[in-house]
């Protein structure tokens, strides 16, 4: 199915691939980050129909920052410990810009994988010409459909895919189409693996630990389910008619980060939101705070102990979170 998505139509999980979007632009926009290639993303989303604006509370936004953050600290640490080729492989990547700013450097290999709707729109816009023009982008092929809503252009490769149906294994057609097990390779889910059936999340960590050598995989979700905020969470997520499987049937920490050392990975740690908020540098933290302030404390420890980092690694060491 090629088909470019309509904003009318859209249902279910992909709607939040425009959420996220929309909340990182605000942080562009106020100043919290820069990001060239995310404006232009979301003037494209603008002329196809997104809705934006809406203002959004000072503890979303610095929650997003601490998030984008942290992601972004993460590649750094992987880039950093592996300087010659690697491969990056982005799970739910929905309209995120970081694949496109690490298929720049040559020495890198990028997979992104989400419902076909959304990797066909990204295919659309990164061929737009004004886009290219304007990040200068003329250095690369043109995207080659390989397959059925399957794009690859250089090191870049676009997966149509509903990672619940695992009637055909992504690891296989991610090797068929040259990703190679023997180079070192990171995975990023950042919030994502919520949206997926528990049977589905297990089949992909087993399947990458056992074919792939070296390898660590970040995921960003949600936690604490059982607790009275975590209940609400779930119900007003539901209410927008979205399901979380993945949350229900892993609503820990602990028990995400069991669910890869119990299926094949040497090592997984947990920190929740609240940790990695602490651990940001005072001047980070005071820079932000003087973009808008943060006062509701209360609400802002509770928001951040229901989200968590979980990093896992097979034969990688000195790589944290
Ligand atoms: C909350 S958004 C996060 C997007 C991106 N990772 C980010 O942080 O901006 C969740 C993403 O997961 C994708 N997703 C959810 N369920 C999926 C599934 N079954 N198969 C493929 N992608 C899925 C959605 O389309 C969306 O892009």
């Amino acid at each position: 199915m090629s088909e470019l998505l309509s904003l009318d139509a859209i249902r279910g999980p992909v709607v939040t691939a425009f959420d996220s979007i929309d909340c990182k632009y605000q942080l562009v926009n106020l100043g919290y980050l820069e990001d060239e290639k995310l404006e232009l993303v979301h003037q494209i989303l603008q002329r196809k129909g997104l809705k934006s604006g809406k203002r959004r509370p000072p503890i979303i936004n610095h929650g997003y920052f601490v998030r984008v953050r942290t992601v972004q600290q993460y590649l750094l640490n992987f880039c950093n410990q592996f300087t010659e080729k690697r491969q990056f492989i982005f799970l739910g990547s929905g309209f995120e810009t970081t694949p496109l700013q690490l298929s720049q450097r040559k020495e890198n290999f990028i997979v992104e994988v989400d419902f076909s709707e959304v990797m066909y729109t990204k295919k659309e816009m990164y061929s737009n010409s004004s886009f290219a023009n304007n990040l200068d982008l003329h250095c690369f092929s043109h995207w080659n459909e390989i397959a059925d809503t399957t794009f690859r252009r250089d090191n870049h490769l676009l997966i149509g895919k509903d990672l619940n149906d695992t009637s055909t294994s992504l690891i296989e057609t991610l090797i068929n189409y040259g990703i190679r097990p023997d180079i070192p390779t990171t995975i990023v889910s950042e919030c994502v693996l919520v949206y997926l059936d528990g049977s589905s999340i297990i089949q992909l960590i087993e399947q990458f630990s056992a074919r792939f050598d070296t390898i660590s995989w970040l995921t960003y979700d949600m936690v604490n389910l059982n607790d009275g905020f975590g209940k609400t969470m779930l119900k007003n997520i539901n209410a927008s008619g979205i399901d979380l499987p993945g949350f229900v049937s892993y609503p820990t920490m602990q028990s995400q980060i069991e669910r890869f050392l119990h299926h094949g990975w040497a090592s997984a740690v947990g920190q929740t939101m609240l940790t990695t908020y602490q651990n940001l540098s005072e001047e980070e933290k005071h820079r932000i705070n003087q973009i808008e302030k943060l006062d509701e404390w209360e609400e802002w420890n509770l928001l951040l102990d229901h989200y968590s980092f979980v990093l896992a690694t097979k034969n990688i060491i000195n790589l944290s979170l």
